[in-house]
């Protein structure tokens, strides 16, 4: 299918083929055996309902201290395992061929798993493209504006997807409400893998 683009919001749907789907998420959990997915606290002290893990130089962290990068794993204490290189080359592909991500959040949705409106703001460099890949279930994904106020639309991500934050979309407020439970039968235990990679330092 074609790409599509709100506002430098750029949508490839089935951008991943089957095969190269159940690839990633097979180095994906092979990756979470070292650095097991953990339910993060936010800086309220409550726990998200997503687990997550990461892959690459630095992982995008949460706690009572706030949200940053760091080059360790908050549980294990030992650094992130690396980023797959089948990563690293669609980061090249659809994102950026010069200048490569560091850091690569893998969020993992189950049940009533969601993630509230937000922006990506812990960047040094805004400027540098977001590229989300879905796996597994269908996500209800919420797209809205600079402001948080400014109106959304939904748009489904589904298995093999590649979405990118771009221009202005960079900035602009995105979450996820739900995911459609049992809509693919990728991911063993059921659920939705998203891999988020970023250029997190400059
Ligand atoms: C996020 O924005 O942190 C995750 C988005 C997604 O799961 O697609
Ligand atoms: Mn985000």
């Amino acid at each position: 299918m074609p790409p599509m683009e709100i506002d430098g919001f750029i949508l490839h749907p089935g951008a991943l083929t089957p095969d190269a789907q159940s690839i990633l998420v097979e180095a994906v959990l092979a990756a979470a055996e070292i650095a097991p997915f953990y339910a993060p606290l936010t800086p309220w002290g409550k726990p998200m309902s997503v687990q997550q893990t990461s892959l690459g130089p630095l992982g995008w962290v949460t706690d009572k201290s706030g949200y940053r990068y760091a080059d360790r794993h908050p549980v294990t204490g030992r650094p992130w395992p690396p980023m797959p290189q089948s990563l690293l080359d669609l980061w090249a592909r659809y994102a950026d061929p010069e200048r490569p991500p560091d850091s690569c959040l893998v969020n993992l949705y189950r049940g009533e798993a969601r993630m509230g409106l937000h922006t990506d703001s812990d960047e040094a460099d805004l400027g540098a493209p977001v590229l989300g890949i879905s796996l597994g279930d269908t996500a209800v994904f919420r797209l809205g504006g600079p402001g948080r106020k400014d109106p959304t639309r939904s748009v489904r991500l589904a298995s093999g997807d590649i979405n990118l934050l771009t221009g202005a979309a960079r900035r602009a407020h995105h979450g996820v409400d739900r995911i459609l439970a049992g809509s693919s039968r990728l991911i063993p235990g059921g659920g939705r893998i998203n891999l988020t990679l970023r250029r997190a330092r400059r």
